[in-house]
């Protein structure tokens, strides 16, 4: 299953939300992140990684995708996983991302969730991505502007023919009427909501997703009901405490 996280403006989570559920679909599935966004790539900067090879070297045919795949091990809790990692890093240039659909198809057959964090935006760098993925999830802050961007996105992948799966509304503080306006304009699927937490650029700062660093905290368990609803697990909305919502495990 390929499934590409995007979103209208930069700077919402992207990269951390396709890192913290990959790590834990890793527990359901052989899971792999790659880093679409080959003008700005991130996901080598937040895990600390100097990959020798990455994806633009792949697409120009200069490696193989063994050569540019990262296998990071993992532990959440006392349980073990290995999450891999085709990163973008490289020098700025002009990379043609004609071969991508090709090189995602090929990592559909070996992983169970290809996950393509999505360059923001609706550049070519971005349109590009999400044409090869099978499923679209739009992340959206819980403001209006965010969520307007977010609307973009879907209006312009429908006018290619790919329907939005679901949207992630990050760094929820509350906001219970932008979630739900989120939900209306994006997508009746709200995927997931994720609290705003300081443990998220804690952990970046150590080179881990919060999810391995802070396995028990709220933030992680907002990702967990994420992965599970992304996993096509049956979930359900409710309203709930503080954070007026979770989705609970049917
Ligand atoms: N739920 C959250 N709570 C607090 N900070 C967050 C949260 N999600 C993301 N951030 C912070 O926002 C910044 C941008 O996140 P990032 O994932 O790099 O966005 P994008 O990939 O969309 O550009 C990072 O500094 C990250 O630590
Ligand atoms: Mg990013």
């Amino acid at each position: 299953m390929i499934i590409a996280i995007a979103s209208g403006k930069g700077g919402v989570g992207k990269t951390t939300i396709s890192v913290n559920v990959a790590v834990l679909l890793s527990f359901l599935g052989r899971t792999v992140v790659v880093d679409g966004d080959v003008a700005l790539p991130n996901v080598h900067v937040h895990l600390n990684l100097s990959p020798p090879a990455s994806l633009p070297e792949v697409l120009k045919g200069e490696a193989s995708l063994k050569e540019a795949i990262y296998e990071l091990p993992f532990k959440v809790g006392k349980k073990e996983t290995t999450l891999h990692i085709l990163p973008s890093s490289g020098p700025l240039e002009k990379i043609d991302l004609d071969g991508f659909p090709e090189v995602v198809k090929e990592l559909d057959k070996d992983y169970d969730f290809v996950i393509v964090d999505v360059a923001a935006g609706l550049s070519k760098y971005a349109l590009l991505p999400i044409m090869a993925s099978e499923k679209i999830y739009v992340v959206v802050n819980p403001e209006k502007a965010s969520i307007e961007d977010g609307k973009r996105v879907i209006s312009v992948a429908s006018s290619i023919g790919k329907e939005v799966s679901g949207v992630i509304v990050n760094r929820y503080k509350g906001e219970k009427a932008l979630a739900e306006l989120a939900q209306k304009e994006i997508s009746e699927n709200l995927a997931g909501i994720v609290r705003e937490s300081k443990l998220v650029k804690k952990a970046w700062e150590i080179g881990k997703p919060f999810v391995v660093a802070f396995p028990s905290s709220a933030v992680s368990k907002d990702v967990a009901k994420l992965a599970k609803n992304m996993a096509g697990m049956k979930t359900e909305i409710k309203k709930y405490g503080k954070l007026k919502y979770f989705l609970r495990l049917a």
